[in-house]
């Protein structure tokens, strides 16, 4: 298997990647036998931040919104689903493989990083004129031509320096298995590559078991699988992840209105949860996927640039169209309003869990060095933050630890809260820092004479007494999505 790569380049994505294993985040997979490429595993704060992410995606869905309901689809599916979506068709990379290294590319990577160091060398017309001419080829599906246009630019393998190219072919990205258990019956299905086909195979389940009317959205929180070629930049592109993709169902017609609002929507949904504006932009592309008629992506500005985060889609009726055509059942919905029968169109919007996870880390990782002061911290927005308060009596003795453990026992059922009494106070704190954590409960010698303890806020490090029967408010109210809510 091969080693899991880091990126060499980036000083600050390493910095975020090492703070994340090394404080409990995401290691990667099956590391005692060195890792498996682009797979990795969330640690016991990870899974936490993770699940408060989903959980919040999940709610500003199914209950902000009063049209949207949820589902949750099995991985797999029939395998004429994939057919009909036209994965098994489409669902391609260019790739191409370096003779004397054994490496293998993307073949469209490979020219848009030629093409982005040529801009970045001043020649920006022929960075330009190089990638318009890689989407002439590629719509044109001339994978000949793409292989030619490596070879005449001189694009040289970064490992082993040489032009020694194989040809561009197309790689399926899903990954397949054997269903069945005697080989002669058994058949091919494919783990699902996105999550979205599991909603359109429910639609009038859904529609009519929760009896929802045009229009209206379902949503889904769930694993996908992805053969990737370039398998790079930490979770940002992994072959196992997780989406959480919402299809609103409307009247033909109305997506260019429904696509501009779920464009606005979830761009205030980003901005809500804290993400600077600065690190947020809207992408068009110019190159649709088969089944869009309009699409765009929300981009972060993670440490290696801009990329896409989140997906907004004008689908069409292709799906819906297809697998009716595929399956010969009927995937129409009856309008009461208009007393006409249709396929709904959809727009879909769809994020990766786990490139929300990493845009969350990347926002949050903050190193402060000042004279007085300096620490690694991750500000995270206190809703989303793994452990909510950290209750530290200030010394082992005294009656402080069972002072301690009573204010757990008032939080714990609540919040997400822990104890800890061993090493200093400046040391505790210094941990709650690394792992986010925005309240540090100190129990004094104080506190058991007026029932009063401090709070230390994370980002300001201040410091401010209050009685113990205000904490369950205090922190209720700072760690409640409603705040996060009230600003869509
Ligand atoms: N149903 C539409 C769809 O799957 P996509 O743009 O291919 O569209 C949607 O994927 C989102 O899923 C992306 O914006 C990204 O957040 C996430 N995603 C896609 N491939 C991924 C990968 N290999 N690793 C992690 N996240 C991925």
């Amino acid at each position: 298997m091969a080693k899991t790569e880091t990126p060499g380049e980036n000083a600050q994505l390493k910095d975020i990647i090492s703070h994340a294993k090394e404080y409990g985040f995401v290691y990667p997979s099956s590391e005692i036998y060195d890792g498996l490429q682009a797979v990795y595993d969330y640690g016991a704060y990870g899974v936490e931040l993770k699940n408060n992410l989903k959980r919040l995606w999940w709610e500003t869905m199914t209950r902000v919104q009063d049209n949207i309901v949820g589902i949750d689809a099995a991985i797999f599916m029939h395998p004429t689903t994939w057919k009909a979506s036209g994965h098994v068709d489409s669902f391609n990379d260019p790739m191409i493989d370096n003779k004397d290294s054994k490496k293998r590319y993307r073949a469209d990577v490979l020219v848009e990083e030629h093409a982005a160091k040529l801009e970045k060398e001043g020649q920006a017309e022929k960075g330009k004129s190089l990638t318009a001419a890689l989407a002439r080829l590629l719509e044109a599906e001339d994978l000949d031509g793409v292989r030619d246009l490596i070879t005449n630019e001189g694009i040289k393998c970064p490992i082993s320096g040489t032009s020694n190219w194989t040809d561009v072919r197309q790689f399926n990205l899903m990954f397949s298995t054997q269903v069945g258990s005697v080989a002669e019956d058994s058949s091919t299905i494919y783990l699902r590559p996105e999550t979205a086909q599991g909603i359109f195979v429910n639609f009038l389940n859904v529609q009519k078991t929760a009896r929802m009317k045009v229009p209206f959205g379902i949503a889904q929180i769930g694993k996908a699988f992805r053969n990737e070629i370039v398998a790079r930049q930490f979770i940002f592109r992994m072959r196992e992840f997780e989406q959480m993709e919402m299809q609103f169902f409307i009247r033909p017609g109305t997506e260019m209105d429904w696509y501009a609002y779920w464009a606005e929507t979830r761009m205030k949904w980003h901005l809500a949860l804290g993400t600077p504006s600065a690190k947020l932009k809207k992408h068009d592309h110019e190159k649709l996927a088969h089944y869009a008629n309009a699409a765009m992506d929300i981009e972060f500005e993670f440490p290696f640039g801009f990329k896409e985060v989140e997906g907004i889609h004008s689908r069409t009726d292709f799906d819906l169209k297809s697998h009716q055509e595929f399956s010969r059942k009927k995937q129409q919905y009856f309008d009461p309003e208009i007393n006409q029968n249709y396929i709904p169109y959809v727009i879909e919007t769809s994020i990766g869990a786990d490139r929300l996870f990493l845009l969350t880390l990347c926002n949050a990782y903050t190193e402060e060095n000042s004279e007085d002061k300096s620490r690694t911290y991750l500000k995270f927005h206190p809703a989303i933050a793994p452990v909510k308060a950290a209750i530290l009596p200030i010394v082992k003795k005294d009656g402080l630890p069972e002072k301690g453990k009573e204010i757990m026992e008032l939080l714990k059922y609540d919040f997400n809260v822990i104890y800890e009494d061993a090493a200093s106070i400046g040391k505790r704190y210094a941990r709650q820092d690394l792992i986010g954590t925005p309240f540090c409960i100190a129990v004094d010698h104080q506190t058991l004479e007026d029932n009063t303890v401090t709070i230390r806020h994370r980002d300001t490090t201040e410091q401010e007494r209050v009685a113990i029967s205000e904490l369950h408010g205090r922190i209720a109210e700072a760690t409640s999505f409603r705040r996060i809510f009230e600003k869509l």
